[in-house]
């Protein structure tokens, strides 16, 4: 542990400019910094460093913070990783904190089996490279298979040669206590006391964690006898917790963040051969399905992920079955099918790299859309079974937490499965709703809607110009229905893949929420059922609209900008207008959360009232859960707030 006085004395010491300044050219614009992002794609500067203030922020991609936070983002360092690199920078000694005894003993004994599985890594490596059998049969087979030696040695890949004991006398002669051998399960004890080596007569697979260090290894028999298992792991041990590793991620993470996109596949074979073929973003799972935490680990990276898989039934089933995981962390998921019989190693070794990256490049779809099509292919004409697929496809949508991209695919899907967007719609409210009857406590889920609205007075975020009498509710309606009608047909420039129309954004972000205002009703429900129609209306259908008040509200929305005070002038309201425009993505984003936010308050306030009257313990912890619940979702939209939207 660094101690608090070396992490104060890096942060006083440490200039934003100089710390960024190693990783980007940057030039001075007024009273800051500027340059090109290093956090995502882009032509003109909207990076910018603020001397004063100490920290940095792109107005493009929302990423923004202090320099220990560019750092450990930009260097995928862990905190005191991050720290340690800056100490180093500014000369600073790093003072450890002094362990207890017994941290001390914890420590040393990890420490123990860390060291005696490196050494074992090597061990293997050195027996494949300079042994008669190593090089006969270990080296031999990696080389049939195709590899390159330098694969061969960057993977550290090894050799256990056909013996019970030959690990375990090379580790008595460096003197390594008996537990840690069995503890990493290196070594096989048998009740009465006797040992054995696990690996036997294999090559090797060394797993490593993500900073490069071995924790445990995968065996592969040579042997073609279907009574010895492919592959003998490495057990479970105090430090290879194998549910938070994965295959590959340590040489993986540079190649995954830049590409901003990983690839998963089953096996080892798989990681060599791309790799080999000069792809590098790419994970195995080791023929497991994934955990929450591989996947956590996935997500520090990229949110993108590919899986490969064999196009056999068994793959087809797999993929499908594989990626509920996935699309409920948040993950953006494509699945790629190899011919019948192929996976990612054969495929290359087969018809080599370019064909590989062709391939890949040419046959990757959007996870639901191929669960659709797998589906309805295998449902054929038969109406129920088809009734069957629109509610597991809409289940896995259920799953994204993304609210937006639940209803873009939403929307494809309804094109795919010709289905009224309604009617997926209502489907998919219906299976959030059991969800979360069913899990209480799932993440970023948005509370229903509150029986009545309240009426919340304007805060200090209220438009400038509102007449105090008027409730923040309405304004927000307004001002969601002004957004509309002046950027509704623009597109939505800064999602990534597809420039949705806003309406489109818009109205997909708030289905979830109802309108009370009744004009700004009037008029979202006339954009609601022109959009379902895959139009947009003009403005002139509303400022020409007969309903008096529909027209009215549409004329002074549509009188730039709605929110201004009378006593504003031209100039200010020229600037208002201009950064408006040039900032598309932050007006639409801050309405709908604002919204949304305000939503999530009026059921705070309202369990509040209703935990006053509650007596009843029982009770009471169910609303203090939903509570706490609530008081989540808020943070969380409160969090987002300050990370997507510039200040
Ligand atoms: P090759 O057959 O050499 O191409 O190996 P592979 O890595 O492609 O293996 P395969 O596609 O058969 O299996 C995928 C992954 O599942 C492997 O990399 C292993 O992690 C795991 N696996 C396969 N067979 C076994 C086994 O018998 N036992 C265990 N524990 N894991 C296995
Ligand atoms: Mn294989």
């Amino acid at each position: 542990m660094i101690k608090q006085r070396t992490i104060d004395k890096v942060f006083d010491t440490i200039r934003i400019e100089e710390v960024v300044g190693d990783f980007v050219d940057l030039k001075k614009r007024g009273t800051s910094l500027i340059g090109l992002c290093p956090f995502h794609n882009e032509k003109t500067p909207s990076f910018n460093v603020s001397i004063g203030k100490g920290i940095y922020k792109c107005f493009g991609c929302g990423e923004g913070g202090h320099a220990v936070d560019f750092v450990m983002k930009h260097e995928k360092y862990s905190y005191p990783e991050a720290i340690r690199y800056l100490a180093k920078k500014y000369n600073i000694e790093v003072e450890e904190e002094e362990q207890s005894e017994e941290q001390q003993l914890v420590h040393d004994r990890r420490e123990s089996l860390y060291i005696v599985t490196n050494w074992a890594a090597e061990l293997f490596q050195k027996t494949l490279w300079d042994t008669d059998e190593g090089k006969a049969i270990g080296l031999s087979y990696f080389r049939e298979r195709g590899y390159r030696d330098d694969i061969i040695k960057k993977f550290e890949l090894g050799y256990s040669p056909e013996s019970w004991d030959y690990l375990y006398q090379h580790a008595k002669a460096e003197g390594f206590d008996d537990e840690y051998l069995s503890n990493t399960g290196l070594i096989i004890q048998k009740e009465g006391g006797k040992t054995y080596d696990r690996f036997r007569g294999r090559v090797m697979f060394p797993i490593h964690n993500m900073t490069g260090r071995t924790l445990g290894f995968g065996g592969r028999t040579l042997k073609t006898d279907k009574k010895v298992p492919k592959y003998v792991n490495s057990p479970e041990s105090d430090i290879y917790h194998k549910s938070a590793v994965l295959y590959g991620l340590y040489f993986a993470k540079k190649a995954i963040s830049t590409a901003d996109t990983c690839y998963l596949v089953e096996g080892y074979a798989d990681v060599l051969s791309m790799h080999q073929a000069g792809i590098e973003n790419v994970v195995a799972s080791s023929g497991t399905s994934l955990t929450t935490e591989q996947i956590k680990l996935i997500g520090r990276f990229t949110s993108n992920v590919t899986m490969l898989y064999d196009g056999d039934a068994a793959g087809i089933k797999a993929s499908l079955r594989g990626t509920d995981m996935l699309l409920k962390e948040g993950l953006n998921v494509k699945i790629l099918l190899f011919p019948e019989g192929n996976d990612p190693d054969s495929y290359i070794q087969k018809h080599g790299p370019k064909s590989f990256e062709e391939y890949v490049s040419q046959n990757q779809h959007d996870f639901i859309s191929f669960k659709t099509q797998v589906l309805l292919d295998e449902a054929g004409d038969d109406p129920i079974k088809r009734a069957g697929v629109i509610r597991e496809i809409v289940e896995s949508i259920a799953l994204i937490p993304d609210p937006i991209k639940a209803s873009l695919f939403i929307r494809n899907c309804s094109v795919k499965l010709d289905i009224e967007e309604r009617i997926l719609i209502t489907e998919l409210n219906k299976i959030k709703l059991q969800q979360s009857r069913k899990r209480p406590s799932t993440k970023s889920e948005i509370p229903e809607e509150p029986t009545e609205s309240q009426s919340a007075l304007i805060n200090g975020e209220a438009t400038p110009d509102s007449p105090p009498s008027i409730n923040a509710n309405d304004l927000q309606e307004k001002e969601i229905i002004r957004l509309l009608l002046q950027y509704g047909e623009q597109p939505a420039t800064w999602l990534e893949n597809d420039n949705y129309p806003i309406a489109v954004l818009i109205l997909s972000s708030l289905q979830d929420i109802e309108f009370s205002h009744p004009e700004s009703k009037k008029i979202l429900d006339i954009y609601i059922d022109f959009v379902n129609k895959q139009d947009l209306p003009e403005n002139r259908y509303f400022i020409t609209h007969p309903d008096k008040k529909i027209s009215s509200l549409a004329v002074s929305l549509l009188s730039t900008p709605y929110t201004l005070s009378p006593n504003w002038n031209d100039d200010k309201r020229q600037i208002y207008v201009k950064q408006e425009t040039d900032n598309l993505k932050d007006a639409v984003v801050r309405a709908i959360f604002r919204m949304k936010r305000r939503k999530i308050d009026e059921r705070i306030q309202q369990v509040r009232e209703e935990m006053k009257q509650e007596s009843d313990p029982d009770n009471m912890s169910i609303l203090l859960h939903k509570y706490q619940k609530l008081k989540e979702v808020e943070k969380e939209t409160l969090d987002f707030l300050g990370t997507v939207i510039s200040r």
